[in-house]
């Protein structure tokens, strides 16, 4: 939002804070770029590698800037997006070989750059003349890390990529990578959406909760290492992320599941729910904030029952409407950017809200959540 709330002081009346109309218009260029400069030093997932083929570049935004991925010589490359002669997007280029090298070419004159961004060729060079030495665009770190393009668009990645310790477990089932278009909303807004369960009985009833139990049970909260950790028990109706309804194995009515919700900080989070017959289920997420008000979801559901994959289906068709229940609420959040606690504009509640409150608290420490 552009201005600070407007607190109005009414005689004999408690004094009430209102919502600037800017927070309805958008943040501010100072809180955007705030926000932005907040989520350079982490990692970011982009796309998932089998989007990238060999002699195509793509282009994704990350932070409001336009970036373009390829592969050159085996090697995954984020480049800004714009060629220094005249601004064209590189992304609309073409892999060539030049000197035994793959380099990728603009597509307006053919200026070509090398895997570190340096352009290596001009064709309109004069005989004799030399490549400026400000032909060069900006490289930045890649990974490739659980079937994902990672981009952190600063020299010192302040963590490393989040763990994701059941992918790969021999006792689990891993379902496929699936990519969420974009929603309008901060990736911050995102990951407190699946961080939060007191929305449950209300946004998800008959899936997730039910309106006849609607106490917040008991949080704890604590951050370790560079994750922040949530834990408390739930009933919760029987369903295909509760139970394994085949082997009957925790097939109980409203069974008591026990989250444990690691957030990687600041935009990947891992909800594991045990259940009472062994049954262990775990959502996956990692976001991808575009900009302010847009962000890509990257999503797996592993599980350690139910192991053939000819059944991920259902696993799906349940996540899809969770989602899709979610995506409603999430996108209709306004400021899009995370209102400070000193403004008052969100009044989140003790102890119903503490996992809220403390990934947002550690958001302000890195500067992150900083709409003002
Ligand atoms: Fe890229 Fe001219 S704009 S070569
Ligand atoms: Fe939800």
């Amino acid at each position: 939002m552009g201005g600070n709330p407007l607190p109005l002081s009414v005689p004999g009346l408690r004094e009430v804070v209102v919502i600037s109309a800017q927070a309805q218009d958008g943040p501010s260029q100072a809180s955007i770029s705030a926000y932005y400069t907040g989520l350079r030093p982490f990692w970011h997932p982009v796309l998932p590698i089998s989007e990238l083929t060999d002699r195509h570049p793509k282009a994704v935004t990350l932070l409001g800037e336009r970036l373009v991925i390829a592969r050159l010589n085996g090697e995954t490359v984020a480049l800004d997006d714009v060629c220094r002669h005249f601004q064209a997007s590189l992304s609309l280029g073409e892999v060539v070989e030049r000197e035994g090298k793959e380099c990728l070419m603009c597509p307006y004159h053919g200026w070509t750059y090398d895997k570190d961004g340096r352009c290596v060729h001009i064709p309109q060079l004069a005989d004799g003349r030399e490549i400026p030495r400000d032909a060069q665009v900006p490289r930045y770190l890649t990974r490739e890390k659980y079937g994902l393009i990672w981009v952190c668009l600063h020299n010192e990645p302040l963590f490393d990529i989040p763990e994701f310790p059941e992918l790969g477990d021999p006792k689990f089932h891993a379902g496929p990578l699936r990519v969420y278009d974009p929603w309008e909303a901060s990736a911050p807004r995102m990951i407190m959406g699946a961080l939060d369960d007191t929305h449950f009985p209300w946004v998800h009833p008959g899936l997730l909760g039910n309106r006849d139990q609607t106490d917040a049970p008991l949080h704890s909260v604590e951050r370790v290492g560079r994750y922040l950790v949530s834990r408390y028990s739930i009933q919760q109706p029987k369903n295909v992320s509760t139970s394994d309804s085949l082997n009957v194995k925790g097939s109980f009515d409203n069974p008591v599941i026990s989250y444990t919700n690691y957030v990687g900080m600041p935009g990947v989070i891992r909800l594991m729910k045990d259940g009472e017959g062994g049954t262990c289920y775990v959502v996956w997420l990692a976001t991808c904030p575009h900009t302010y008000k847009s962000t890509t979801s990257f999503w797996r559901v592993v599980r350690n029952y139910d192991l053939d994959a000819e059944h991920d289906g259902r696993y799906e068709e349940f996540e899809d409407q969770v989602r899709a229940q979610d995506k409603v609420i999430v996108e209709s959040q306004r400021p899009w950017l995370l209102p400070p606690f000193w403004s008052k504009i969100e009044l989140p509640i003790r102890p119903a809200d503490l996992p809220l409150i403390e990934y947002q608290k550690w958001l302000e420490e890195l500067g992150i959540a900083l709409d003002v």
